[in-house]
């Protein structure tokens, strides 16, 4: 049995019927087409499938999408809008080599731009806490904050 969910994900709106047991990281993925979240483990512990959720950052192999149900959700692919200039969290990102692979990027990207949605000059200590729930394997974490830093700083 599939049950219908209306969402807007990155300013578009949907209407699908999806099987009461998909994941919300599945459906973005692969009913919508979103790859740019990641999946690093589906146990809840890297962090890599973030996204926001009613503003909120949400591990979006943690819910189901029937339970997103009418919400308002942003990926990483929205986060450079129309005109596909990038936002100063992903300018940053670059900057300051704050990546590697990449796995993690678009998670702890998701993650940062919740940060600095609700605290536009956080401390290094906010930063790091607002990152704790995202493993990155490559970068030591260290450009990681100095690149939220520095998109902080843009964004004053
Ligand atoms: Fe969701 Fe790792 S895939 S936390
Ligand atoms: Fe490779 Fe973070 S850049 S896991």
């Amino acid at each position: 049995m599939k049950v219908p969910i209306s969402v807007t994900v990155n300013r578009r709106k949907y209407r699908k019927e999806v099987e009461p047991r998909l994941l919300l990281v599945d459906f973005l993925r692969e009913v919508l087409g979103l790859t740019g979240t990641h999946v690093g483990c589906d146990t809840s512990g890297c962090g890599a499938c973030t996204v926001s959720v009613n503003s909120k950052a949400v591990k979006s192999c943690t819910l189901l999408a029937v339970q997103v149900d009418g919400a308002w959700i942003v990926t990483i692919e929205g986060l450079s809008g129309v005109d596909e200039v990038l936002d100063p969290l992903q300018q940053a990102f670059h900057e300051e080599h704050a990546l590697q692979c990449g796995f993690c990027t678009p998670g702890m990207i998701m993650a940062a731009w919740e940060l600095l949605d609700r605290d536009s000059m956080p401390r290094d200590a906010d930063i790091r806490h607002a990152l704790e729930g995202n493993f990155c394997r490559c970068t030591g974490y260290e450009n990681i904050v100095r690149a939220v830093r520095r998109a902080s700083d843009v964004k004053k």
